[in-house]
């Protein structure tokens, strides 16, 4: 099946390889003029040409008008809680009595306090709330996203979330997954965390590496929670079981994981707030991402991480939504307007971080580039509500988009 899309407005393309780094002062390397017309086949990116020239070598088929309105690479979220149920709503007033997340954590809230009701939701019940998040994710433009377990935190409830997203994950029309055990994210509600570690390496891990449909794992590395030590044995026997590695480090203070992040190279460090310099400019040198998660401290009202540094190092990071109990948006438009709005960083930098930079750690499953809008990529593209292509992170609580195309069909938002 042909489609041709004509009369595209700017086209905020990305394309390229590797990872973009520091500033990106000439924008116009990563953005088409309008007038353009993108020929799609299938699910994939076939041709990219002035539109009067593929109007006439390609009259028979499908033609779609865009009327002038800008174009952006379909949007990839690398760090997602996908899958859990229950409302930690109330901790906000605890929070403005200025409990900080741990006080929180060991006082009935935090991530045990959303185990219990996951724990109880039936699968079906976990499917439908897993489909509505990523129906909503869609209309906000994002059309890969990364999900995490993390709310079982017991072998056959965490076996459980996994053969879920799973399904989830063949779902047509929506965005595709990419699946992520993250077993030891806290201590299980009556489990002391040094008994549930030993659990996760002699009884979790090595069921999760059998069942065989995470590709990645995760740790919640942060003083409190898993220390430096736990994370790398957890870490070398996940990749000894063949899957990939991601973390979660010094979201409150600098724990030391951004050197372990270094040392064992993985593939994303996620929130990296507190990062020392050296660790940063070690990640930077083996190739990590630093996956930076503005949602949260927004949603905690704390400050933001130091975008503008990474900038000016040339270190890359991307950024994500983070969504989780404690930090609801799954709209990596409004992400990046808190960027843009708020933290002086340029559109066309913030577009880099959720697209061509986040689908580096984060692969499509068809193995096509994507996050980037290229020949023989992925077609996977959002229309802008307007002929300025900036305008997708500039409309913080709606989504910029009236159009996604995913795998070359376009939903109407
Ligand atoms: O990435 N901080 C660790 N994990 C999640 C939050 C989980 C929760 O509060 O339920 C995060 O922010
Ligand atoms: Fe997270």
């Amino acid at each position: 099946m042909e489609r041709l899309l004509v009369n595209a407005g700017p086209i905020a393309h990305m394309a390229g390889k590797g990872q973009i780094t520091g500033e990106i002062f000439d924008e116009s390397k990563y953005v088409e003029e309008a007038g353009l017309a993108i020929l799609v086949a299938d699910d994939k990116i076939k041709k990219i040409g002035k539109t009067e020239e593929l109007v006439s070598e390609f009259n028979n088929i499908e033609t779609i008008d865009l009327t002038g309105k800008a174009v952006v690479p379909g949007l990839v979220d690398s760090h997602t809680h996908l899958l859990w149920s229950g409302d930690r709503s109330r901790e906000v007033s605890w929070k403005q009595k200025g409990m900080s997340y741990r006080e929180i954590a060991e006082n009935g809230g935090g991530i045990a306090a959303t185990v219990i009701p996951t724990r109880n939701c039936s699968e079906k019940e976990l499917e439908t709330i897993g489909l509505r998040r990523m129906h909503e994710a869609l209309r906000n433009g994002t059309t890969h996203m990364e999900a995490k377990t993390g709310y079982g935190l017991d072998t056959e409830s965490e076996l459980r979330l996994l053969s879920i997203a799973a399904r989830l994950a063949e779902m047509e029309n929506l965005p595709s997954l990419d699946l992520t055990w993250l077993g030891a994210h806290a201590a299980p509600p009556g489990k002391s965390l040094d008994s549930y570690y030993e659990e996760i390496l002699s009884e979790q891990l090595p069921a999760i590496i059998e069942q065989g449909i995470a590709r990645s794992a995760d740790v919640f590395c942060e003083p409190g929670w898993f220390n430096v030590e736990q994370t790398e044995e957890i870490l070398k026997q996940s990749r000894n079981g063949g899957l990939d590695l991601r973390l979660h480090i010094d979201e409150f203070t600098d724990g030391g994981g951004g050197s372990l992040a270094a040392d064992l190279k993985v593939t994303t460090a996620d929130h990296a707030h507190y990062t020392n310099k050296d660790a940063r400019e070690a990640m930077s040198s083996a190739g990590v991402m630093c996956g930076f998660l503005p949602g949260t401290p927004y949603a905690m009202g704390s400050q933001f991480p130091p975008f503008k540094e990474c900038m000016e190092n040339n270190w890359a990071w991307s950024i994500a939504s983070d969504f989780n109990p404690n930090c609801r948006t799954q709209s990596l438009p409004f992400i990046a307007s808190i960027l843009v709005q708020r933290n002086e960083i340029p559109p066309i930098t913030a577009l880099a971080a959720c697209t061509r930079n986040s689908a580096l750690t984060t692969p499509h499953p068809s193995g096509l580039e994507h996050g980037q809008i290229v020949e023989g990529g992925i077609a996977n593209l959002n229309i802008v509500n307007g002929p300025w292509w900036e305008a997708w992170c500039l409309q913080p609580g709606h989504s910029p988009f009236v159009a996604t195309m995913i795998e070359g069909e376009m939903i109407y938002h």
